[in-house]
């Protein structure tokens, strides 16, 4: 029996002393100290032994045991700090390695102009103003000039959202002017982007979702001088050089005069597709704001003035890009997304 001992201790003790990783330490432990073990087989054969030799035994399996414990945590402690160590000298570092692939994300084409489209704006002292998506239709109509029966509402379909029809997706970022005329006091200059839901027909130029920004400009004096002056001004900016503008009389009942400002076709000289083979491009509504809209936000037109513009933003990232088809902003499909 002794000479058993002295074996199994031999052994594991070899055994422990040349593991070359937790895998093997853990090998040793179940072969000598675990269920089954050689220890545990010790002491199941201790009912047979002469009973002299029985106390012996009992005390040296245990004694055994305790030794391969201890040998097995002091040689996994001196492994792991060798590890530490290697890690630390930078050994089996192979810096020529290529490294795990980082998959970015990126911004939407549209976030991005927008946040041009502020930066250039806020360059100019405007502030930035919002408001909501499901808009009242006393906001997104009836103080724009539109009243409840106004024929232009039907150039304008939208989702009405409640019963009654008093809540509607707005159909243009013109609602904000009145919130904005309602908490801001003059003067001031605002911009307005944002999303906008109209019920129609979808092509490639016509989307139930598209964006708009509005801008808006009330001060005394204010004149169409510098609605003209400012567009220019954005325009330059954002084409990275100087293009004409044509105003072209407009209808829109929230403004008076209206006005249609179309820019030189920024990719051709004597007409090409963007441009329909005109050489002008359509790019904004705008005009002076009407004394009935200046009114409903609690402005006093006999003492200020203001103009106002809007345009569509999805039509600014196309022009950029060359997108041919508006759908792609909200399709979803990452082979488009992806470019940008
Ligand atoms: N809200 C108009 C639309 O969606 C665009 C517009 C026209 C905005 C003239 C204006 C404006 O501020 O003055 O068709």
């Amino acid at each position: 029996m002794e000479d058993r001992l002295n074996q199994a201790r031999e052994e594991a003790l070899a055994r422990i002393a040349s593991a070359a990783d937790v895998e093997a330490l853990r090998a040793v432990d179940r072969d000598f100290v675990g269920k089954g073990g050689v220890v545990a087989e010790l002491l199941a054969s201790i009912p047979s032994l002469p009973p002299a030799e029985r106390g012996a035994v009992g005390k040296g399996a245990n004694l055994l045991k305790r030794e391969i414990v201890d040998a097995i945590a002091a040689r996994k402690a001196a492994l792991e700090a060798a590890e530490v160590e290697a890690l630390r000298s930078g050994a089996g570092f192979d810096p020529t390695m290529p490294g795990a692939p980082v998959t970015r994300g990126s911004l939407h084409p549209l976030t991005r102009v927008r946040r041009e489209v502020e930066d250039i704006f806020l360059s100019m002292g405007y502030q930035i103003a919002d408001g909501p998506e499901v808009e009242l239709d006393e906001y997104n109509f009836q103080k724009l000039n539109i009243p409840i029966d106004h024929p232009s509402r039907e150039m304008q379909d939208t989702f009405y959202c409640d019963a009654d029809h008093k809540l509607v997706m707005r159909t243009q970022t013109s609602p904000v002017q009145i919130r904005t005329m309602e908490t801001l006091k003059p003067p001031f200059r605002v911009i307005a982007p944002g999303r906008v839901f109209r019920n129609e027909e979808q092509d490639a130029t016509h989307e139930h979702t598209f964006h708009q920004v509005e801008g808006l400009v009330v001060g005394k004096d204010v004149a169409i001088g510098h609605l003209i002056g400012t567009l220019k001004g954005f325009l330059r900016e954002y084409f990275g050089r100087r293009l004409d503008v044509r105003l072209r009389p407009g209808y829109f009942p929230f403004v008076e005069p209206g006005y249609e400002l179309d820019i030189r076709c920024p990719f051709c000289e004597d007409g090409c597709r963007v441009c329909k083979h005109t050489t002008w491009v359509e790019f904004c509504g705008s005009g002076m704001v009407h004394p009935n809209v200046l009114r409903a936000g609690g402005i006093d037109p006999t003492k200020y003035t203001g103009f106002a513009f809007g345009f569509g933003l999805d039509r600014l990232v196309m022009l950029r890009h060359e997108i041919d088809d508006i759908r792609h902003f909200m399709g979803g499909d990452l082979r488009f997304l992806e470019q940008f």
